[in-house]
């Protein structure tokens, strides 16, 4: 049996000031100083730094929602991997749906972010999912299987197992309809196999979460499937009580 930690990583996307997210960690730190799964919270930009102070006693890591994959330039706006290492900053969600959709973030941009991430050092946390269209048209398989291969394509096979991919199935996300735990094992299956395909040490190593409407009273059936190494939860990461919860069901 491979010994994998499980993840749970809160992305609280475009919510919580710095106060806020103060409030979160006084009320959420003391309930996750128990061994057990690696717990990750991923603030927006502005947030970041008061998360890393506060955390850093801790056994709960900061990670970014987004950054670019040059280090330096002309990109107005834009955040580098150098610029999060500089705040302590250990890791970086890529290729979420929400930047995919909204901000036109590209197979081909990820395919820069994601070594890029790596080379900084930093744990990047690779989203892929289908939406609901493609899977009534039963093109789960092939948009998985794309979006692999050509966002993990600069990535040696060696370093395969120091990512995180995260399955989220786009119809899932923020709607309250949770894959089943059958569907989520199904698809991080087939996501594993396409690792093995590179790399059968990478394919045992590597973390696979599940993301979409995890809530406290499913997130045990979900992270017991044989192929899921935890979650990547929204909304239910942005209550303390919730999201201690969800860490919980994990242990
Ligand atoms: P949700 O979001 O838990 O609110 O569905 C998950 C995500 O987008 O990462």
């Amino acid at each position: 049996m491979p010994d994998r930690t499980p993840l749970l990583a809160a992305n609280w996307k475009m919510h919580k000031t710095t106060d806020e997210t103060e409030d979160f960690l006084a009320d959420f730190l003391p309930r996750a100083e128990d061994s057990g799964p690696e717990v990750v919270v991923c603030p927006s930009f502005p947030s970041l730094q008061r998360a890393v102070e506060l955390c850093v006693q801790s056994r709960v890591r900061v990670a970014a929602q987004s950054m670019h994959e040059e280090s330096e330039g002309a990109f107005t706006g834009e955040v580098s991997a150098p610029m999060l290492l500089d705040l302590g900053v250990q890791g970086v969600i890529l290729g979420h749906s929400e930047r995919r959709q909204y901000f036109n973030e590209t197979d081909e941009a990820l395919a820069r972010k994601v070594p890029a991430a790596l080379d900084a050092g930093l744990e990047p946390i690779l989203c892929v999912g289908e939406s609901e269209a493609q899977r009534d048209a039963d093109e789960t398989e092939g948009v998985l299987t794309r979006q692999i291969e050509a966002d993990l394509a600069n990535v040696p096979d060696q370093r395969l197992g120091a990512v995180v991919i995260a399955y989220e199935p786009i119809w899932a996300i923020g709607t309250g309809r949770t894959a089943t735990a059958e569907q989520a094992q199904e698809a991080i299956e087939l996501i594993r196999g396409l690792i093995e395909s590179r790399s059968a040490e990478a394919a045992s190593a590597i973390r696979v979460l599940y993301g979409g409407s995890v809530k406290p009273d499913n997130a045990a059936e979900l992270i017991s499937q044989p192929d899921i190494d935890g979650a990547l939860v929204g909304g239910a990461s942005l209550e303390p009580g919730d999201f201690a919860a969800i860490v919980d069901a994990a242990r």
